[in-house]
């Protein structure tokens, strides 16, 4: 693993205790370890215990068929009760479940009775529509209430939701719901982005006209936009839900339900579905929520500032939340409009006690100085978290220092979607921090590095992160492909999950972070797939070849370099061409995809097998003297490129 930091943080050397406080009346203490370590499923029964079951469960793991794992066999239970009814039923209804904050000042607080309410009164409409348990149904939204109540209504009456990011574009909407067999698309009219309305409904119109599977769309009012309406297949929220009864009796279904079906890039293809069911999952992401974030729900205002359409919101914006009875903030909006110090606006106003949030917004919020939150009073915050990509010491210390006051710890935590659940990470009240380390796996989880041939490695070692044994909120397959699931995950080392993330173990065996090992890219936490921006830029007639890389980027962690070859056609297109190309990949994926700079070159360094040397482009994107290439079919192509480089210049914007 040739990692530049590894070296520097071989020399880490601070550490940070827990406070006294804190460790005195920590949820999870130090003996949990010892005790997961013993009796693993014994201690998983017992995290069971956090949920409500309509229906005991008769055994804890089934894993007589791997990597087929069942959790909780026999027990039944539903996801929506157990963050809703049974904190109504135990006289919580009066409790905020949500304080929303809209971009532009408007706001709500939605207690959890009102919650209840509203999703019976979709889990009704919903069933009025003709969805039934099973059917799955899309939702494309902004970070909006009806989102949430969406999900939970799914949930209910156990139709799996596919939550897609309100950034993907129409091609990314069409191949999920054809991959899933999406019947139903809830969306809204648009979304207030910066200031502006921003138009949803004429994606998902271009989407669905190409799905026949999809029978109806239900569009929530949010900006008052003009839309374009197809009597047939288009429904108002307001229609369907607003006269329904506000209750509904649930049905309780098997732990290994389907909840929901998450997309993911992959390394290779089209985006592939991740399945969790219900069971395992909300024990995990309740049982984690708990103790990772050491969470008081009758005192806590806890905030994790993430989308909803991305894991990190499923289960930490909603079920995780909900099912531990927390009061969340649930904000609508960018952190810089209308002024940069509106996340610290925010943390004052509700006195957040918990924030959760990427290195990314960290590292942004270093650029803009730290003037800014000090205008703030973030007197309130106890405990504050880190996930989706590596945090470098520099933003942990300063996240640490200006943002948690010195006195809260830093909680970094390692995960993925296919995971469900947080896997690695400090414990607040029981381990001393180190900048830039996620630690250990929690109690419970086992995780391991392993070298190339599948042994793990000791102290001091790096390698490839692997968990050795299920845990609860794991994926349970790929959508409609079995076979892809164990290729993906279980093959690289038999037996065993292999994440795709590399992994160092310093001297005290605890965690470091160093990235993907394989072909996808971190950019500002969300998960790229360097082969998708490839058949993307391809899919455009003037393109003949191209490669894309993740470069180091200080602020986004890593950003989108592709290098393209011309159709003879299409040479001579300058910077127009280039632009188009941007807007080319925003159409077929979506804008976060769209590559930082396209660079033209005449060819593209090759083995003789005909594979593409990403290492040697990534050494021209970050600006480096391109390491060895005696492999290459033709040596000369790397002089080409760099000179051709010298004569281009890249577009920005
Ligand atoms: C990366 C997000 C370092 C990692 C919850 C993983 C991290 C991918 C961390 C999953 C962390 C996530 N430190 N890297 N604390 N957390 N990652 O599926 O490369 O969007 O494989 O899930 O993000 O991204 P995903």
């Amino acid at each position: 693993m040739s990692n530049p930091e590894l070296s520097n943080l071989l020399h880490e050397t601070r550490r940070f205790d827990p406070p006294a406080e804190l460790a005195e009346h920590a949820n999870l203490k130090a003996d949990a370890y010892a005790e997961a370590k013993e009796d693993r499923l014994a201690f998983w029964a017992k995290q069971a215990e956090r949920i409500t079951w309509a229906e005991p469960f008769t055994e804890v793991l089934d894993w007589s068929n791997p990597p087929f794992s069942k959790w909780y066999v026999g027990g039944k239970l539903n996801a929506a009760y157990n963050c809703l009814d049974r904190h109504v039923e135990a006289g919580l209804g009066d409790r905020v479940a949500y304080h929303f904050e809209a971009e532009n000042g408007d706001r709500r607080d939605i207690t959890y009775a009102e919650l209840l309410a509203e999703v019976c009164q979709a889990a009704n409409g919903l069933t009025e529509l003709g969805v039934k348990t099973g059917d799955r149904v899309a939702i494309y939204m902004p970070m909006i209430p009806e989102t949430v109540v969406a999900m939970l209504a799914c949930a209910r009456i156990g139709a799996p939701h596919t939550v897609i990011f309100a950034g993907f574009s129409a091609q990314s909407i069409e191949d999920r719901v054809k991959d899933c067999g999406v019947e139903v698309v809830i969306t809204a009219d648009g979304a207030n982005r910066r200031g502006k309305p921003s138009a949803l409904k004429p994606t998902v119109d271009e989407a669905v006209a190409k799905c026949p599977t999809v029978r109806k769309v239900v569009v929530v009012k949010r900006t008052g936009q003009d839309v374009a309406w197809n009597d047939d297949l288009d429904v108002w929220w307001s229609d369907v839900v607003d006269h329904q009864s506000t209750e509904h009796t649930c049905e309780f279904f098997d732990a290994e339900h389907p909840l929901y079906i998450m997309y993911s890039s992959g390394t290779t293809g089209k985006p592939k579905g991740v399945l969790h069911t219900t069971g395992g999952y909300m024990v995990g992401v309740s049982y984690t929520h708990w103790a990772v974030f050491d969470l008081k729900p009758d005192t806590d205002v806890f905030w994790t500032a993430a989308d909803i359409g991305w894991v990190t919101g499923h289960s930490y914006i909603v079920y995780g939340p909900l099912a531990n009875a927390t009061t969340s903030v649930f904000y609508e909006g960018t952190p810089d409009t209308p002024h940069q110090g509106r996340w610290w606006e925010i943390v004052a106003k509700y006195k957040v006690n918990i924030l959760y949030c990427a290195p990314t917004a960290i590292r942004t919020f270093m650029k803009w100085g730290r003037e800014i939150p000090e205008k703030f009073d973030l007197s309130s915050l106890r405990l504050i978290g880190s996930v989706g990509e590596p945090i470098n010491p520099e933003a942990y210390m300063w996240y640490r220092e200006v943002i948690g006051g010195n006195r809260c710890p830093v909680v970094d935590t390692w995960w993925q979607t296919e995971n469900g659940m947080i896997l690695i990470s400090p414990l607040p009240g029981v381990t001393s921090g180190k900048p830039g380390s996620a630690m250990t796996p929690l109690p419970g989880v086992t995780a391991a590095v392993y070298d190339e041939s599948g042994k793990p490695v000791e102290p001091g070692g790096a390698g490839y992160l692997v968990v050795t044994e299920p845990w609860p909120a794991m994926l349970r397959t790929l959508w409609g492909d079995d076979d892809r699931f164990k290729e993906t995950y279980w093959a690289r080392f038999p037996g065993v999950y292999f994440s795709g993330d590399g992994a160092k173990l310093d001297e005290d065996g605890d965690f470091w972070l160093l990235g993907r090992v394989d072909d996808v890219m971190n950019v500002s936490g969300h998960r790229m797939s360097t082969t998708e921006i490839e058949s993307a830029l391809v899919s455009h007639p003037m393109v003949a070849e191209a490669a894309v890389v993740g470069a180091a980027d200080a602020t986004t962690g890593q950003s989108i370099e592709a290098f393209v070859i011309l159709r003879e056609s299409a040479k001579g297109g300058g910077d127009d061409l280039v632009a188009e190309l941007r807007n080319h990949v925003a159409k077929e994926i979506g804008a976060i995809a769209k590559p930082r700079s396209i660079m033209v070159v005449p060819d593209l360094p090759k083995t003789r097998s005909g594979k593409i040397m990403r290492r040697l482009l990534k050494d021209v994107a970050e600006n480096r003297e391109p390491g060895d290439s005696t492999t290459l079919a033709d040596s000369s192509v790397m002089d080409l490129i760099q000179e051709n480089l010298s004569k281009q210049s890249t577009d920005e914007g």
